[in-house]
């Protein structure tokens, strides 16, 4: 048996067995009714307007994002947040890749088209033509990308759109891109979000939702896109203006829009594509980003010590 303390980690979401594993029962008890609890671990829960108890040292989120943390509350009382960036990066970038592909070759519209066949209908032969005609696409190969916030995502999919024979530009809003990432060389480095989405006829969005990019795509820029171009947000719903985009969509100016967050203006739209959310929900990523804070808690809670994933 460990001696020491044992700790209270309030536990608001299912959160991978990996991850609670690093939490063992000697030293840590875990779940969601710790009364008096010397940390809290999230993954999508709320904690704005959350009466955080006194007790809590630590809040970890097991996600990159902290969106749904009072980090600067949280801050001013001196809790630290941990999160884990990168650790569901290769998932998003899967699934942003999924989602062009989606879009390149109608997928979305084809599949609800065979949902409505019948496929017992004497005539289906023809009806399978006529959607064999109406769904045809474009090939991902040699068209650009403009990848929008080269972080850890955007970086994966500039290097994934490359070895797909794709043609990448990116931009990053906040970083110089030269110093702090290494991407392809063959990444093209654009001058401005502008310049991105005027020239590209794929673009995705790799930004976190902070001040400066909410709205970061909005009525003015999206009226520069071509009208073919195909916009996907697996970043935040914030980042890009719903109303806009939906009003393009219903104009004819704007391709087709793939987003990981349904909502009342988008989501139903014939040329729009929408998941609920599941940019990080793979195996791996939740066993990743659970296993990260976990640790990061535990080094804080026995050592004292704060660190960044
Ligand atoms: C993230 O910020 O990494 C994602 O929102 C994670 C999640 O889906 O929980």
């Amino acid at each position: 048996m460990a001696s020491g303390p044992v700790f209270g980690v309030l536990v608001l979401n299912q959160i991978s067995k990996a991850g609670l594993e690093r939490l063992p029962a000697a030293r840590y008890r875990t779940g969601k009714d710790i009364a008096q609890p010397d940390a809290i671990l999230v993954r999508s829960a709320d904690l704005h307007g959350m009466d955080i108890p006194a007790s809590v040292q630590a809040v970890a989120r097991a996600g990159a994002g902290t969106n749904n943390i009072p980090v600067a509350a949280l801050g001013a009382r001196g809790i630290p947040v941990f999160n884990a960036p990168g650790g569901n990066a290769n998932a998003v970038k899967e699934l942003v890749l999924a989602g062009m592909l989606m879009a390149a070759r109608n997928l979305g519209a084809a599949l609800r088209f065979v949902d409505g066949v019948d496929l017992q209908a004497p005539d289906l032969e023809r009806r399978i033509e006529d959607g064999k005609k109406a769904f045809a696409g474009f090939e991902l190969a040699h068209h650009t990308l403009g990848v929008i916030g080269l972080g850890k995502v955007g970086s994966l999919v500039a290097d994934a759109a490359i070895k797909l024979g794709m043609d990448v530009m990116g931009f990053d809003p906040e970083i110089t891109v030269e110093a702090a990432w290494s991407l392809p060389s063959q990444v093209r480095r654009a001058a401005s979000v502008d310049d991105v989405l005027r020239n590209a006829q794929l673009v995705s969005l790799h930004v976190p939702l902070v001040k400066a990019t909410r709205h970061l795509v909005h009525a003015g820029n999206l009226a520069a896109m071509r009208s073919d171009a195909v916009l996907l947000n697996f970043s935040r719903e914030g980042v890009v203006d719903d109303a806009a985009v939906a009003a393009a969509l219903d104009a004819g100016r704007l391709g087709c829009y793939v987003c990981d967050f349904p909502n009342e203006r988008t989501a139903r739209h014939p040329r729009a594509i929408a998941l609920p959310h599941l940019g990080a929900s793979t195996r791996e990523a939740e066993d990743n980003c659970a296993v990260m804070v976990a640790e990061q808690l535990r080094d804080f809670l026995e050592h004292g010590n704060v660190r960044n994933a």
